[in-house]
C-alpha cells in the first residue's frame, strides 16, 4: 500500500513523534510506502504536488524535535467555505495522482472537519487528534496537551519565587481558545491560587475576596492563571488583532491585573505565555501518546478500516468513525470534570458563585 501523512492547523510538540511512528510502523511492519505531504492539505492541492517519500532515515531521531518536519498551515479556511469545494477537488485529485491508498491527517478541529468532508467524498482517511488545547471530541487527550501543561506548571513555579520575593500578584495568561483545559491542568500542577476559565464566567468579587483571604493568612503573593478565553460574567471574551489582521483571543490577563490593582492596591504583573506553549520538545507523555496514535492509525489502514479518528478513552487507544462525530465542536470542561472538582477541593478559586456548567 501507499499511504500519505500530513499535519494541519497550529503546530504542537509531539507531531514529529507521530510522523516517525507512522513511517516506521508503515514501512518496517507492513512494507508500505509512506509519503509525507507538506503544509497540511496544501501539498496535495499544489501542482506539482508537494510530498516526499519518508524512509527510516528521514524520521531517524525526530521524536524529540518540536514543530513538524512536514510543515503546517492554519489559515486556509474549510472545504465548506466559499471556494472550498474546488480546493477539496484539487486535494482529491492530488491523492489520486499520487496513487495513495489512504491518508493520515494529524490535526485539530479545523483540519479534522476538513478530513470529515473528504471522508464524505469517499476518501480513505484516518484522523489523528492533536492540539495543545485538548478540545477535540471523543478523545480524553490530544497530542501536544501534556507538553503545554508542563510548560504552564513550570512557568508558575518560576513566577512563584519572584512573586514571593516582591509580594506581588502574578497573572499568567495561557492559550486554549474557548476551552480551559490548559489553564485548569497547568494551574493545578503549578499551584495556582486562582484559575479563570472560559467555561466559568468569573466575578471580580470572588477573586478579590480570595486575594484578601490569602493576605490575611500571611500569604502576601498570589498566582493567577487566566485562560485567554475567560471573561467576566455578563461580559464578552477579549480579542486582539495580530500583525496581518488575524483576530485571536487575548488581553484578558491585563484587564484582570488592572482590576486587581484598582480594587486591592496589590502590585500585579502579567505574563502572556503565547506561542512558547506550542514550541519546543515534547514531554515523554506526548511522545508516548503520539507513538501509540501513529501505530494505531497504521494498523487501521492495514485492516482497511478507513474513515475513523484514533482516540484515547480510559487510557485505551481505539477509534471512532467520522460519521459518529456530528460536528468537531470544541470540547469544553464540564461540571463533573474531576480536575475541576479537585481544584476547588484544594482551595483554588475559580471566581464563581455556584455557577453550573454543562454536565
Ligand atoms: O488552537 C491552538 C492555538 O494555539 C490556540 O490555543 C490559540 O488561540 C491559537 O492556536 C493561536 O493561533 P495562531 O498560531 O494563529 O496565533
Amino acid at each position: 500500500m501507499k499511504i500519505g501523512v500530513c499535519t494541519g492547523g497550529g503546530d504542537c510538540p509531539g507531531l514529529n513523534a507521530a510522523i516517525r511512528a507512522i513511517a516506521l510502523h508503515g514501512t518496517e511492519t507492513y512494507g508500505f510506502q509512506v509519503y509525507g505531504i507538506f503544509d497540511s492539505y496544501n501539498g496535495l492541492e499544489s501542482r506539482p504536488i508537494r510530498a516526499m517519500e519518508l524512509t527510516k532515515d528521514h524520521v531517524h531521531d525526530i521524536q524529540d524535535r518540536g514543530g513538524t518536519i512536514l510543515g503546517t498551515y492554519n489559515r486556509g479556511g474549510l472545504f465548506t467555505d466559499p471556494g472550498g469545494h474546488e480546493r477539496a477537488k484539487r486535494v482529491i485529485g492530488g491523492i489520486k495522482s499520487l496513487n495513495l491508498d489512504a491518508l493520515i491527517v494529524i490535526g485539530g478541529e479545523g483540519t479534522q472537519t476538513m478530513a470529515q468532508y473528504l471522508v464524505d467524498q469517499g476518501v480513505p482517511v484516518i484522523g489523528v487528534p492533536k492540539t495543545i488545547d485538548n478540545d477535540l471530541p471523543k478523545t480524553d487527550q490530544t497530542i501536544g496537551f501534556s507538553s503545554c501543561v508542563s510548560l504552564v506548571a513550570d512557568s508558575l513555579n518560576r513566577l512563584k519565587s519572584t512573586a514571593e520575593s516582591h509580594d506581588r500578584v502574578m497573572i499568567l495568561e495561557v492559550m486554549g481558545r474557548d476551552s480551559g483545559f490548559i489553564a485548569l491542568h497547568g494551574g493545578i500542577a503549578g499551584g495556582a491560587d486562582i484559575i479563570l476559565l472560559p467555561e466559568v464566567p468569573f466575578s471580580y468579587n470572588e477573586i478579590i475576596e480570595k486575594l484578601k483571604k490569602r493576605k490575611s493568612e500571611g500569604r502576601k503573593y498570589s498566582l493567577v492563571v487566566v485562560s485567554e478565553g475567560a471573561y467576566e460574567k455578563n461580559s464578552e471574551p477579549h480579542y486582539k488583532s495580530n500583525v496581518g489582521g488575524k483576530m485571536n483571543l487575548g488581553g484578558i490577563g491585563q484587564t484582570v491585573a488592572q482590576r486587581i490593582y484598582e480594587s486591592t492596591g496589590m502590585e500585579t504583573r502579567v505574563t502572556v505565555l503565547g506561542h512558547l506553549q506550542r514550541g519546543g520538545s515534547p514531554v515523554a507523555e506526548d511522545k508516548l501518546l503520539a507513538t501509540r496514535f501513529g501505530v494505531h492509525a497504521v494498523d487501521l489502514i492495514a485492516q482497511k478500516k478507513f474513515g475513523h479518528v484514533v482516540v484515547l478513552q480510559d487510557n485505551k487507544i481505539s477509534q471512532v468513525p467520522y460519521s459518529a462525530i456530528e460536528k468537531f465542536a470544541r470540547r469544553k470542561i464540564k461540571s463533573c470534570d474531576p480536575y475541576l472538582l479537585a481544584a476547588e477541593s484544594v482551595g483554588v478559586c475559580l471566581g464563581r458563585v455556584n455557577e453550573r456548567l454543562e454536565t
